[in-house]
C-alpha cells in the first residue's frame, strides 16, 4: 500500500562531491554537495544560489568535483554547515552556518594543483575531475532557487588503489566505495547485486 506525503526534501542517496572554486582574492573554497549525475564527459551540479561556490562559478568557470570514499566522511561532515560567503545569508544563519574562509584546513584535508583549471583538487579524494563551466541554468520551483551548473570534465585523475589491474583507464567498481548522500544521511555502497548487462558493453 502507497501513500502520498509531502517531504521536505527528495534527496532519494547520490553521491558527494567537494567542489572547489576559487575566492576572488585567489584563495580556494571547497563545499560538499550531493545534487550531481555525469553523462558522457559531463556533468550536472546543483547549487544554492545563494552559495559561494555559484559566486564564483559565475565569475571563474572553473572547478574541480572531488568524491570522497566513505571513509572521509569525518571530513566532509566538518564541512557541513559552512559556507564561504561573508556576511552568512540570513537563512542560513537561522540554521547555524558558520562562515569558514579556508575550509580545507577546517575540515584536515590537503590541497594539489590541477592541470588545466585554477582551483586545486582535494589530495585525499580517489577521484578528481577538472571541470570548466560550460552552461548556467536558473533551476527550481517556484523562484530558481538554485542553479543547475553544466561542466565539462576536461580532465580525470585517479588514485591508482581503485584501477582496474589489467585495463588501466577503467576504474575498478568492486574498489571504488563512494560516500553517499540519502535524506541527509551518510551511507556507502552495499555489495555488488547482480551481474550487468550495462558493464558488458562499456
Ligand atoms: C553532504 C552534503 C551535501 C550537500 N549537497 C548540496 C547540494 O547538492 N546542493 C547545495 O546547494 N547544497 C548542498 N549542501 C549544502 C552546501 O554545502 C551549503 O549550502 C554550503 O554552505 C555551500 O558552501 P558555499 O556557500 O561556500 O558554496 C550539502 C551539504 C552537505 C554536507
Amino acid at each position: 500500500m502507497h501513500q502520498t506525503i509531502h517531504p521536505k526534501i527528495l534527496y532519494f542517496g547520490t553521491p558527494v562531491v567537494l567542489l572547489s572554486t576559487l575566492n576572488e582574492d585567489g584563495s580556494a573554497n571547497l563545499a560538499p554537495m550531493s545534487s550531481a549525475w555525469w553523462l558522457g564527459q559531463s556533468c550536472m551540479l546543483g547549487m544554492g544560489m545563494r552559495s559561494k561556490t555559484v559566486e564564483n562559478l559565475l565569475r571563474e568557470r572553473e572547478c574541480v568535483l572531488n568524491l570522497p570514499s566513505a571513509d572521509l566522511v569525518g571530513a566532509v561532515d566538518r564541512l557541513a554547515l559552512t559556507t564561504g560567503k561573508n556576511p552568512v545569508p540570513g537563512y542560513k544563519q537561522n540554521m547555524t552556518f558558520q562562515y569558514i574562509p579556508d575550509k580545507f584546513s577546517h575540515a584536515g584535508l590537503t590541497t594539489a594543483p590541477s592541470q588545466d583549471v585554477r582551483p586545486p583538487r582535494v589530495v585525499e579524494c580517489p577521484v578528481q575531475l577538472e571541470g570548466i563551466v560550460e552552461k548556467f541554468h536558473p533551476f527550481g520551483a517556484p523562484d530558481d532557487f538554485a542553479m543547475a551548473i553544466e561542466v565539462q570534465i576536461v580532465r580525470v585523475h585517479i588514485d591508482e588503489s581503485i584501477l582496474n589491474t589489467e585495463k588501466r583507464h577503467h576504474i575498478d567498481a568492486d574498489k571504488w566505495n563512494p560516500l553517499i548522500m540519502s535524506f541527509c544521511e551518510f551511507y556507502g555502497l552495499g555489495k555488488n547485486l547482480h551481474p550487468s548487462r550495462l558493464a558488458r558493453v562499456f
